[in-house]
């Protein structure tokens, strides 16, 4: 039997929703099996994740699309039932804003997450920075969805102005921040990065873009991190209002 990485004492999430994961095994970089992908989703319960919106990695490196996604998500699911485990898991993706991306942009094969406002969860490069960002935003709203840029405090070449995060911003992208980033996970310009976001109210989402045991580690330490309860005073996050 698979039992939670945590015990259930650590209920700390302040949300009940996460929406950034890697919980449907072998199609990314996150559980590597059923076994594993099983433990991650007990372990985020315990936290007190009620809702689990998980996010494949759709890029180059992981030719991922709707078909393959939703096949591996159904099978999750059935494991779910299977081992009577309750919790809400449902499904999206994270796109890598790529020319894969532009491809399953224009056939309309794409999975978002929300209601009735459609949102998609996409990324960027950590190095280099976007060619066209904001033909791509263009396109994406076109499509009739609402952009989340996953992780903004981590593109290396965002850091030196808040002022490109605003011009983001203003191109109608929502932010949705790694909680994990304020506690030091990535680096210390990382840290700050998502400081700066945090305090000046520019976070929509949270998530927790667990992919490993590693990243729930350093989720419960964030938990009890000083600037967690900041970002539910200077944001209005989203991630309960879907
Ligand atoms: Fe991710």
């Amino acid at each position: 039997m698979v039992l939670p990485f945590f015990s259930f004492k650590d209920k700390q999430s302040l949300v009940d929703v996460d929406i950034h994961s890697h919980l449907i095994p072998k199609i990314d970089d996150g559980a590597k099996d059923i076994e594993r992908s099983i433990e991650l989703i007990l372990s985020l319960k315990a936290m007190g994740y009620n809702k689990l919106i998980t996010t494949p990695h759709v890029s180059d490196m992981f030719l991922n699309n709707s078909q393959t996604i939703l096949e591996g998500y159904k099978k999750l699911k059935e494991e779910l039932v299977q081992r009577k485990i309750e919790i809400d898991i449902e499904v999206a993706a994270e796109y890598y804003a790529d020319e894969h991306f532009e491809a399953l942009l224009a056939q309309g094969d794409i999975l978002t997450f929300g209601g009735k406002e459609k949102y998609l969860l996409f990324e960027l490069s950590y190095f280099s920075p976007p060619l066209d960002l904001e033909s791509l935003i263009y396109d994406i709203k076109l499509a009739g969805y609402r952009p989340v840029l996953a992780h903004p405090e981590r593109y290396m070449y965002l850091h030196d102005s808040i002022d490109k995060y605003r011009d983001i911003k203003n191109m109608g992208v929502l932010f949705q921040i790694n909680l994990i980033s304020i506690d030091g996970y990535y680096s210390s310009e990382v840290t700050q990065a998502v400081k700066e976001l945090i305090v000046n109210g520019m976070v929509d989402f949270i998530g927790s873009d667990t992919h490993h045991r590693q990243h729930l580690k350093h989720l419960k330490k964030s938990f009890s991190n000083g600037l967690y309860k900041k970002i539910f005073k200077y944001n209005k996050i989203l991630n309960n209002i879907i």
